[in-house]
C-alpha cells in the first residue's frame, strides 16, 4: 500500500518518538517523574517524545500550529493546519511496565480532522488513517467488528483516577454497561482503544473527561473503519465535552443510550 505523503511524515515522526519510548520503557526505573495532581503522572519520557514529534512535523510542515499535552498549544503562520499531539498515551502504564501505551498524531484542517497515526512501539502496531482513504494497522485494511448486539459485545472504556473524581457518575455508566455487555476491558491508552475499535477487536468504546490528544486520531481511525463515534448525547462535541462513545452503528447507538441512563 502506497502511503501518501502527509501520512509518511506522521508516521516518521511516531516512529523516531517510538524509539525514544522504547529505550526509556527499557529502564523506566531511572525516568525522572513528577505529578501534575493527585494520580496525574508525567515523565522524562513523555517530554522527549513531545519534542522530537514537535521538530519532526515542524520541520517537514513549517507554519502548521500545534495542540500538545505537554507543551500546550502553539500557534503556527498557518491558521488552517494544527497537529494533535499525544507523546506517550499511557503514561500509567508505561511508568508500571505494561507495555500498552501509544503516540497519537492527528492533522486537522479547517476544524477537520484530516489524517491520524496511532503507534504502540512496544507491540510495534502502527495504525494510519486518511481522511476518504481507510484505516489501516501495519498496512492491512481495518473494519470494525459486525457484532450488533450489545449482549455479545466486548466494550473498552476509562475511568477516572484519584484526582480526577466524578468517580460516582463513572460507577453509575459501569454498572449499566456491566449488565448489558459480554465483557468491559480498560486498556488505560484511550488512542488505542479507538485503534482497537477500528480493528475489531473490541466492539465499542466510551470514556469522558478526555482531551482533544487522546481522541483526535482514534476518531478518524474508526470512523474510516466504518464506525461511529460521538459525544455523550450522540452528538458531535467530543473535544468540547471530553466525552467519547464508538463503535460500529448498532453498537455505538445502543451504548450511547445504555450511558445516558443515570441511575
Ligand atoms: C490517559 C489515557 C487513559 C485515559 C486517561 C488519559 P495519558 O492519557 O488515555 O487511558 O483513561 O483519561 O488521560 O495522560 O496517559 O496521556
Ligand atoms: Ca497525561
Ligand atoms: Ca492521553
Ligand atoms: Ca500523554
Amino acid at each position: 500500500m502506497a502511503r501518501s505523503a502527509i501520512i509518511n511524515v506522521m508516521v516518521q515522526a511516531a516512529m523516531k518518538a517510538g524509539r525514544s519510548l522504547a529505550r526509556d520503557f527499557g529502564e523506566v526505573q531511572n525516568l525522572q517523574v513528577s505529578l501534575k495532581g493527585p494520580g496525574d503522572y508525567v515523565s522524562q519520557a513523555d517530554r522527549k517524545a513531545e519534542e522530537i514529534i514537535y521538530a519532526e512535523l515542524s520541520k517537514a510542515r513549517p507554519g502548521y500550529s500545534f495542540l500538545m499535552e505537554e507543551r500546550g498549544a502553539v500557534e503556527g503562520d498557518d491558521p488552517q493546519h494544527r497537529w494533535i499531539v499525544d507523546p506517550l498515551d499511557g503514561t500509567t502504564n508505561f511508568l508500571h511496565g505494561i507495555p500498552i501505551f501509544s503516540i497519537s498524531i492527528a492533522l486537522e484542517r479547517q476544524g477537520q480532522i484530516v489524517a491520524g497515526v496511532i503507534y504502540n512501539p512496544a507491540m510495534d502496531e502502527l495504525y494510519t488513517a486518511e481522511r476518504g482513504g481507510g484505516a489501516f494497522m501495519n498496512d492491512r485494511r481495518l473494519r470494525v467488528a459486525a457484532r450488533s448486539k450489545l449482549s455479545d459485545a466486548v466494550i473498552g472504556t476509562g475511568v477516572p483516577h484519584l484526582g480526577r473524581g466524578h468517580h460516582g457518575m463513572a460507577l453509575i455508566e459501569l454498572k449499566n454497561v456491566m449488565g448489558e455487555t459480554a465483557g468491559i476491558r480498560r486498556l488505560g491508552s484511550a488512542a488505542l482503544d479507538l485503534a482497537y475499535v477500528a480493528a475489531g477487536r473490541m466492539d465499542g468504546f466510551w470514556e469522558n473527561w478526555l482531551s482533544p490528544w487522546d481522541i483526535a486520531a482514534g476518531i478518524l481511525m474508526v470512523r474510516e473503519a466504518g464506525g461511529f463515534c460521538s459525544d455523550g448525547t450522540g452528538g458531535p462535541h467530543m473535544f468540547e465535552n471530553g466525552t467519547i462513545v464508538a463503535g460500529n452503528e448498532a453498537i455505538h447507538k445502543a451504548l450511547v443510550k445504555t450511558i445516558q441512563r443515570k441511575g
